[in-house]
Parts: C-alpha cells; sequence; structure tokens
C-alpha cells in the first residue's frame, strides 16, 4: 500500500475506535507525522493520563506503552511492534533491586521511567530526564538509590546534596556519544552551542552549554538567539530540528546515536494495530497498582 493510503486509513480507524496515537521524538518522521501528540517522556505520561480516548496506540518502546497502561487501566493501551524494548530498562529487574535495596536500607529508591512495571512497583517515585532533579530534591531522604541509568543519576549527583548510590545501568546511544567527537566538532564551529541529554556520560555532559530532555532541546533551539547547534540526542530529534528551523545549522553529535527500537514502529505496524488491535500491553493488578504510586508521585513533583 502507497504511504498516502496508509495514513488514510489509518486516520479512518482512528476515528472508528476512538484511538489516539502518541510517539515520542525517536521515532521515524513518518510515524510522528500520524500522531495525535509527540513529546518526551513525561509529556507522553501526562497526555495519556489527559486523554478521553478508549485506546491509546503508544508509538515508542515498551516502557512507554506500558507507563501509559499503568496509568490509565481503564484505556486499551497497544504497542504496534511488541519486541520494540529499551535495552536499559533490562538492565535491572526486581529482584535484584530488591537485593540493592537491602544494602541500602535508608535510601529512597528513585527510578527512571526507562524501566518495567516491575522495577516502578519496587520504588519509592519515578523520574525523567526532564524532572529528575527535581524528584530527588523533593524526598526528605537524605540517600538515593537510582536506576537503572548511571549517567543521569551522576548528573542528578551534581545537583544534589544527598548520597546517590547509582545501578550500573546505560541507554547505548547516548553513552556512544564520545567526548573527542563532540570536541572536534566544537573546533570547527566554534559558534555553535552544544545541546545534551542527560543520559549521556558525565564527561560528554562537561562540554555542554545546555543539558535537558528532548522537549528541552527543542525549546533550547526555538528560545536561543544562537545560530548553530550540536546535539547530543538520538538522529531523528537532530533530523527534525533540520527540518523545523531550516534557518539555523546544526551538527549531530555521533553519527552512531540511532534507537533501532524507537525505528521499528513503522506506518504499516501502526496500521496493523488499529485494524487488529495489536499488540495490548496490560500489567499484573498487583504490580500496576504499586507501580501507579510510583508514577503518580512524580506527576505530582511540581
Ligand atoms: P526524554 O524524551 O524523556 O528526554 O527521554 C529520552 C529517551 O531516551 C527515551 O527513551
Ligand atoms: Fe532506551 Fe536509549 Fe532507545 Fe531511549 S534511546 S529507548 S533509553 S535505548
Amino acid at each position: 500500500m502507497e504511504n498516502d493510503s496508509i495514513i488514510a486509513e489509518i486516520s479512518r480507524l482512528k476515528k472508528e475506535r476512538n484511538a489516539i496515537i502518541l510517539s515520542h521524538y525517536y521515532t521515524r518522521r513518518e510515524v510522528q507525522e500520524v500522531a495525535d501528540f509527540v513529546g518526551d517522556s513525561f509529556s507522553l505520561c501526562r497526555k495519556a493520563v489527559d486523554s478521553e480516548a478508549d485506546v491509546i496506540v503508544f508509538a515508542g518502546v515498551h516502557f512507554m506503552a506500558e507507563s501509559a497502561s499503568i496509568l490509565c487501566p481503564d484505556k486499551l493501551v497497544l504497542l504496534p511492534v511488541p519486541d520494540a524494548g529499551c535495552p536499559m530498562a533490562d538492565m535491572v529487574d526486581a529482584p535484584s533491586l530488591r537485593a540493592e535495596k537491602a544494602k541500602h536500607p535508608e535510601a529512597a529508591v528513585v527510578c527512571y521511567v526507562n524501566s518495567s512495571a516491575a522495577v516502578k512497583a519496587e520504588s519509592d517515585i519515578c523520574c525523567t530526564s526532564s524532572n529528575a532533579v527535581n524528584v530527588v530534591n523533593s524526598l526528605e531522604n537524605r540517600e538515593i538509590l537510582f536506576v537503572p541509568d548511571k549517567n543521569l543519576g551522576a548528573y542528578v549527583a551534581l545537583h544534589t546534596d544527598k548520597k546517590v548510590w547509582l545501578w550500573e545501568g546505560f541507554c547505548h546511544v547516548h553513552h556512544n556519544i564520545g567526548a573527542s567527537e563532540v570536541e572536534e566538532l566544537q573546533k570547527a564551529h566554534p559558534g555553535a552551542k552544544f545541546l545534551a541529554h542527560p543520559e549521556c556520560r558525565s564527561e560528554v555532559l562537561d562540554l555542554a552549554d545546555h543539558i535537558c530532555s528532548t522537549s528541552g532541546i527543542i525549546r533550547e533551539v526555538e528560545s536561543s538567539g544562537a545560530g548553530e547547534f550540536i546535539i547530543g540526542t538520538e538522529r531523528e530529534l537532530y533530523k527534525k530540528l533540520k527540518a523545523e528551523f531550516p534557518e539555523k545549522q546544526f551538527y549531530h553529535a555521533s553519527r552512531s546515536a540511532v534507537c533501532y527500537n524507537m525505528k521499528k514502529l513503522t506506518l504499516e505496524a501502526i496500521l496493523n494495530s488499529l485494524e487488529h488491535m495489536e499488540y495490548e500491553v496490560s500489567v499484573p493488578e498487583h504490580i500496576r497498582v504499586k507501580a501507579k504510586r510510583a508514577l503518580d508521585r512524580m506527576l505530582e513533583v511540581p
């Protein structure tokens, strides 16, 4: 089927099913174009909660659809590609987290939303890249066990006086951006602002002019008077900025910063999902209730 026919059929089925499509910024451009809302992990959680749709088709990876399902038990949440996962989310599981908690009994467990429902259920509160510092500083505990992203955790540790215990997880997409690649770009383009995602290594973040979530990077480009930017996150966001701000110059911090799981989402997969109502993401109720507590608590942090 031609793309135009697929798009028309997606739009017809969305109405018929009272469905919305939520997409993360790292999916393919054509997928973002059929979405009702495109955002960072935090705004996607909010949008799922605020939506009046009966069905949410999640153009993202598994933990994102699972978070929507935890927050919205009355809605049917579909992940068009069931094996679109996040390798970082798989770097922590509930039994190993329980073992680590036992070693730090005074610590509050803060888990990045890039984690499974079972891990969220073991945590006191969730966070995203846009609110991690505020979430940690909103807690009374003097110690924090931060899972699973050691890079985001180390960044948070620089912005709090609490003791932060780090888990050994990382996002390969951001972790593989090298400081030397960024330094070369900075040398070649001395006027460019370097905008980095906090999932990058600390030596890369040390080079950044601004450290922010995906939405934060877009806002920074919009509001900055600068005309040149080095983009330290996944390739799709760099391509989106190039397309939406043709008067500005963009350089991608690393050619290898591509999330192949996000690229599994295609127009055909979205259409199949709406046609066959596949693939439902749900969480056993005893886990969902506990995981929802950690997500709700995050949503309450100002
Ligand atoms: P944000 O969009 O929340 O910044 O997260 C980036 C990410 O890696 C999502 O998987
Ligand atoms: Fe996971 Fe990294 Fe892909 Fe985000 S970009 S989904 S953290 S692998």
